[in-house]
């Protein structure tokens, strides 16, 4: 029997694809007036879980009750008529159509021959005006950022009257005062009574701005709490089923001779990258810290040849190199993982296998131009296995993966790539806290076999835990670059307001 209490039941949902139970036996209770955070690893169910509910998946068994209702979506849309709306983790918004285009698409105020315009135009700045959203309804959406993307996608489910709102990991890539925006909106929509669902592997987060926090493990349910009873710890333990004691893998690395001295290096466009100079050691893990705007993404794409530099000289080996194009840049031993993995390039509907082989072509090709297949299949059990990535097979899309096993895969081919300088930008971002210890493992042997690391992160615990020294840009400059071993947190957080 559903209560009628709760504004949203999902009860022993189960959910087979091929050779994966994404969900079995998944529960969820929303209440009104509450933001609800959905936790797990990478692939324990969530999106599946929500798309459930959104109607873009059938579930194979189990029952869905709105507002005590029995309902059964068939089609995103239906779901948006009944108030139930959903921000994706990967956005997909039709880059060419202006905003409020976006917005009232398939229902524009008007009649079948007519659309009207102003109305259009005031019933979306109306809605913008009370959430404090600071974009033109005429603008194109291709020319939005990712954070006015998702403010439009919340528009949209305010303009649908949403009581229910799902955000799959919506702060992944905003910055520090994005985030308080989007916090203010949640705040407000909760004291309306809307009810949030909230997915994101951020634990500072969801203990800040959530009510109830509900765990899940291998598609099933496994918990729901109060957040104010929950800590960090806890909320791991029952992620995980187990204790981790250690959140970082021991440094077994030892710094050797400088590998690369990048020197005064100014990026072409300004405002950007000016004067930055650093030196790398071999077998050294090198950290970048700074605010989000602060052009760490910048230095590196700079030093990888995507970025026409101004001014200032790279030096391998003692060699000075140019690095023109990412091209030249990998000839010359450097690797880029880049931060946004849609702009990465992966290649959607292409399997696994193909993906983890991309950055490696010539590795597997001999002179006769006959690849490899046998090494193709070997390595790519390499990433599949070395990433812990959920999977049936090497065979699957990468489209069907979860989010955050998409990035392992991406990350797992440029391991392979074994670069002689490896420059990571968020690593981690979006993976879950047990597979994030694999891969600082990764990171560590890499280093221990000689190779230079350079890794952008905004999380403080993950720099100070696995870098030997840390490099902290504030405004496009460095401002200092300090031991890892004897700095902190307010040092840091101080080196990176320098030139604000
Ligand atoms: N369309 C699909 N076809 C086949 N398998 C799928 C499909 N969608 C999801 N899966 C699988 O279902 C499982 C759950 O995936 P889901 O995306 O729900 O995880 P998640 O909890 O959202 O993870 P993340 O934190 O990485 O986003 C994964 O093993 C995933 O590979
Ligand atoms: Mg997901």
């Amino acid at each position: 029997m559903a209560k009628t209490t709760y504004l949203l039941e999902m009860n022993h949902i189960v959910k087979q694809f091929p050779g994966v139970k994404a969900l079995d036996d998944a529960n969820l209770k929303l209440l009104p007036g509450t933001v609800h955070a959905l936790m797990g690893e990478n692939g324990a169910g969530k999106s599946t879980l929500m798309k459930c509910l959104f109607g873009i998946y059938l579930e194979d068994a189990g029952e869905i009750f709105l507002k005590g209702e029995k309902i059964h979506f068939t089609n995103p849309k239906q779901a948006l008529e009944h108030g139930v709306s959903m921000v994706h983790q990967e956005l997909n918004q039709v880059s060419q159509t202006r905003v409020m285009d976006n917005i009232w698409l398939g229902r524009f105020p008007g009649n079948s021959l007519w659309v009207d315009e102003k109305e259009m135009y005031q019933q979306t700045k109306a809605i913008f005006d009370k959430l404090g959203i600071d974009v033109d309804p005429r603008e194109k959406v291709g020319h939005l950022s990712v954070s006015q993307c998702q403010m439009i996608e919340i528009a949209k489910a305010v303009s649908y009257d949403a009581q229910i709102i799902v955000m799959d990991e919506p702060t992944s890539s905003l910055t520090e005062k994005e985030v308080e925006h989007l916090f203010r909106i949640i705040n407000q929509l909760r004291d309306q009574g809307c009810g949030i669902i909230y997915i994101s592997h951020k634990m500072e987060e969801i203990l800040r701005i959530c009510d109830e926090v509900t765990i899940m493990r291998d598609g099933k349910w496994i918990a729901t709490h109060e957040a104010k009873d929950l800590t960090t710890d806890k909320i791991i333990n029952l992620m995980v089923g187990r204790d981790l004691t250690h959140r970082f893998p021991p440094k077994t690395n030892k710094p050797g001779e400088t590998i690369l001295e990048v020197n005064h290096l100014t990026a072409f466009y300004k405002p950007t990258v000016e004067d930055a100079s650093f030196k790398l050691r071999k077998g050294e893990i090198l950290g970048i810290a700074g605010l989000m705007g602060s052009k760490r993404t910048e230095l590196l794409e700079t030093i990888f040849g995507i970025r026409h530099k101004e001014d200032g000289e790279i030096i391998l080996h003692g060699k000075t190199i140019e690095n023109k194009s990412a091209k030249e840049s990998i000839k010359n031993g450097f690797a880029l993982l880049t931060e946004e993995r849609r702009k990465t390039g992966i290649f959607d509907v292409l399997d696994i296998k193909f993906n983890a082989m991309i950055a490696n072509l010539p590795r597997y090709t001999n002179k006769l131009g006959v690849t490899n297949d046998q090494k193709i299949k070997e390595d790519t059990d390499w990433v599949i296995e070395s990433m812990k990535v959920k999977t049936p097979s090497q065979k699957e899309k990468i489209r069907s993966l979860s989010g955050g096993n998409q990035q392992k895969v991406i990350l797992g081919r440029w391991l392979l790539t074994e670069p002689e300088i490896l420059m990571l930008d968020e690593p981690t971002r979006g993976i879950d806290v047990g597979a994030k210890y694999e891969i600082y493992q990764l990171i560590i042997d890499l280093a221990n076999k000689d190779k230079g690391i350079i890794m952008i992160s905004s999380e403080m615990p993950e720099l100070l835990g696995i870098t030997d020294r840390i490099l902290v840009m504030s405004n496009g400059r460095v401002a200092g670059i300090v031991e890892t071993k004897d700095t902190n947190q307010e040092e840091i957080l101080r080196l990176a307001a320098k030139y604000l």
